[in-house]
């Protein structure tokens, strides 16, 4: 993965999402008749946001002991997007110049009983989205906490009725080289991006897809309209603008495993003691936290030990990354 790691105080106030950009979507949500404000939901109303999203904030995913979320300014003007381009602040402007997120539709094949083909909005309506407050831990040694809106993956594995062929799920990110400037800047990616997860890691409770960020629908730039949030697993692992879900009975192939398989493994759990060929996993760079602060220590499975570490139970960890 090329990194260039941009420093906090490089974000300015300028660069703050607009408005504007979240319009439309937030006039879908209201359309639905679903806009009902909660207070027990992390919104960003304090920077300007005018409406809530509909979801309520399941009180088991509160933020983790001793953090607090990001800043909203940061969760969506600071990201990784290689669709668009390898900077970290330019997916906020170029994911916004016109790439349409709405309506979508996502396919679901394979292994299953019945392909399926879902409107997301649709979708989104049916699986009543709840927020969960997750720690978000890049394989580049940065951290924030994100509020996220959305819904358990396994709601999604059940409706989608896989066989018991089924043992792997791999995820696809769209493909249209006229949206992303990144398909033809950077050819020697296997475009499409693609993702996997063992159906065990699918089916844990904290695997997650998001529709909203901060109670507001998904921006542009973190993945809308529909992205996976397994945050125990390096950010990598969190495809964005998923149009297609297949259950295969093979480990599926993925970007960056096929990219750099020594420094991307198939699992990226989140792991202290497993260095990346190129640097330590041991401490990350809080995001937002100010340029003086110290790195914090990276905590095993990102801090979810309790919740998913019976999946990888007499697995060698170092050999399986
Ligand atoms: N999904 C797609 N389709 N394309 C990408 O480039 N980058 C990944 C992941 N999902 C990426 C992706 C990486 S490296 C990270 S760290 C997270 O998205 C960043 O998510 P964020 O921008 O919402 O913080």
């Amino acid at each position: 993965m090329q990194i260039k790691i941009a420093k906090d105080w490089e974000l300015r106030e300028s660069e703050v999402t607009s408005e504007d950009a979240y319009l439309s979507r937030r006039r879908m949500i209201k359309a639905l008749g679903l806009a009902t404000a909660s207070p027990l939901v992390f919104s960003s109303l304090a920077e300007g946001a005018t409406e809530g999203f509909p979801t309520k904030l399941n009180k088991k995913y509160l933020p983790p002991k001793g953090t607090k979320p990001t800043e909203f300014k940061y969760v969506t003007g600071y990201n990784n997007f290689y669709e668009f381009s390898t900077d970290k602040f330019e997916p906020r402007i170029l994911a916004n110049r016109g790439w349409k997120t709405e309506p979508w539709t996502i396919e679901i094949g394979g292994h299953v009983e019945k392909p399926l083909k879902l409107d997301v909005n649709e979708l989104a309506k049916e699986m009543a989205p709840e927020q969960r407050v997750y720690r978000f831990r890049c394989v580049e040694a940065w951290s924030m906490v994100i509020p996220w809106d959305g819904f358990p993956l396994n709601k999604l594995i059940k409706k989608a009725k896989p066989t018991s062929k089924a043992k792997y799920l791999k995820f696809t990110t769209f493909l249209d080289k006229k949206a992303g400037p990144g398909f033809q800047k950077y050819p020697y990616y296997d475009w499409p991006y693609t993702e996997g997860l063992r159906m065990d890691e699918a089916n844990n409770e904290l695997s997650f897809l998001a529709t909203g960020i901060y109670g507001r629908a998904l921006p542009n730039q973190n993945g809308a309209p529909l992205r996976l949030v397994v945050p125990w697993k390096y950010g990598f692992k969190c495809i964005k603008s998923i149009v297609r879900i297949d259950f295969t009975d093979k480990q599926p192939s993925t970007l960056w495993n096929a990219a750099a398989p020594r420094e991307y493994g198939f699992y990226a759990n989140v792991n202290p003691e497993v260095a990346h060929p190129r640097w330590s996993q041991a401490r990350e760079r809080v995001i937002g936290a100010g340029a003086f602060a110290d790195r914090i220590p990276t905590l095993k499975f990102n801090g979810y030990q309790k919740e998913v570490g019976h999946l990888y139970e007499g697995m060698d960890l170092k050999k399986n990354f």
